[in-house]
């Protein structure tokens, strides 16, 4: 399975006024490392920042920072500039530049390429944290956002300013990561991709509750996976406290039954359920209306089973194509094989759970099991492991094809 990267990939990085721009040096140096041909356009504050002499040198093209330079237009026109870039990244980009795309004002250089192009745009933002936090700002950002915008970060830590909050610009490790991830083979394109993730809690009394350890990371991981290898992402998310992927539709749901109820919805619409939620077995008989008091005495609670989501999925007359988990403490392979059999599942993703493996670590591996076949994916962080995943649920349903295609 290959490690994708930039190659040949023409990214036209943006790079606004703010601090965080002599990050974007450095940025400009590992996306040409990823193999992506990079251009710079500057905005007039960003060069009160960083030299456009720097981005030049580092970059190996001609950066540009104004629309009203002749010779550059001579060279590359802004048109040309706009359908030669396959990428716009914006990084730094500030409260002021997020409110001047969101309007679509083309005043400079870098607003009109954004108007001009058709090429994906990714914007980093960077600026003080009430800055960001302020509704101007975020409603900016859910403007862009629906305009197809991808907004990567920011992170939270220590700021230039000296304060300490949301709103430092991404590292550029991680934003050349996020474009490579966004450059992925396609190849779920076209499929619809149904994700079970987290806990669910189950309500003794209005503040008590069963829950487990899930901490939903595995699913949350597998949706934006999926969503890297051109499927429709629905994400049924139990309690947890995590971002949603960017482009994923996600339903928060609390309770087994509440999973139950949403995935049975969508089951039919969805090519493929990956049900990576750890769902609660039992549930008490009824929630107790009031919070209990102590008594002195012990106290009985009665539990009922909860429906089994995956085993409903796959008594669906239409149904998708189902994986799901197994998280076994022993014997890993043959309880996983009994389950695959029993809920009658295309494939299932074995793990051991317990020491330091499996429901909180951020590392996992996971066996691969199917009726005629197995492997292994060895050791690695949920999002490798993931993406891992995927790949392997896309050979299965080429396999199935041909299968099925066959005299
Ligand atoms: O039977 P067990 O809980 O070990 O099965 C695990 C798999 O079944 C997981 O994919 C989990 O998401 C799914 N499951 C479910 N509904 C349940 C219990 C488990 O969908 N009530």
């Amino acid at each position: 399975m290959s490690e994708v990267r930039l190659d040949g990939v023409r990214v036209l990085l943006g790079v606004g006024g703010g601090i965080a721009a002599y990050k974007s040096a450095d940025l400009v140096r590992r996306l040409r490392d990823a193999g992506a041909e990079v251009r710079v356009v500057m905005t007039q504050n960003a060069t009160r920042f960083v030299g456009a002499l720097t981005f030049q040198a580092l970059s190996g093209n001609p950066v540009r920072t104004s629309l009203w330079d002749e010779s550059a237009e001579a060279a590359m026109g802004h048109i040309e500039l706009a359908r030669w870039a396959d990428q716009i990244l914006i990084a730094p980009a500030s409260a002021d530049l997020l409110a001047q795309l969101a309007q679509g004002r083309a005043e400079d250089l870098l607003g009109t390429l954004v108007l001009a192009t058709a090429a994906p745009v990714s914007v980093a933002p960077a600026m003080n944290q009430q800055m960001w936090a302020h509704p101007a700002t975020q409603g900016n950002l859910e403007i862009l956002r629906q305009r197809g915008v991808l907004v990567l970060g920011p992170g939270s830590g220590s700021q230039a300013c000296g304060e300490v909050g949301e709103g430092r610009m991404l590292e550029p490790v991680e934003l050349v990561g996020q474009l490579v991830a966004g450059h992925r083979p396609q190849v779920l394109a076209g499929l619809r991709v149904l994700v079970s993730a987290g806990p669910t809690f189950e309500d003794i009394d209005p503040v008590r509750f069963i829950g487990n350890r899930s901490s939903g990371r595995m699913g949350f991981a597998i949706a934006a996976a999926a969503r890297d290898a051109g499927a429709t992402v629905q994400l049924v998310a139990g309690p947890v406290g995590l971002a949603t992927p960017a482009g994923v539709e996600r339903i928060d749901v609390r309770s087994a039954r509440q999973m139950r109820d949403a995935v049975i919805q969508r089951a039919a619409a969805n090519d493929i359920f990956i049900a990576a939620a750890a769902v609660g077995d039992y549930r008490p008989e009824a929630c107790a209306p009031h919070k209990l008091k102590k008594s002195g005495k012990p106290l009985a609670l009665e539990l009922i089973q909860n429906p089994d989501i995956l085993a409903e999925v796959s008594a669906l007359p239409d149904r998708p194509f189902l994986i799901g988990f197994a998280a076994e403490t022993e014997d890993l392979e043959r309880h996983a094989r009994d389950k695959l059999q029993r809920k009658g599942l295309d494939l299932i993703a074995a793990n051991q759970v317990g020491e330091s493996q499996g429901f909180e670590s951020s590392e996992n591996a996971l066996l691969l099991l199917w009726a005629d076949g197995r492997e292994q994916l060895a050791q690695a962080d949920k999002a490798t492991l993931a993406r891992r995943l995927v790949e392997h649920i896309a050979l299965r349903l080429q396999a199935r094809a041909k299968a099925q295609s066959a005299p």
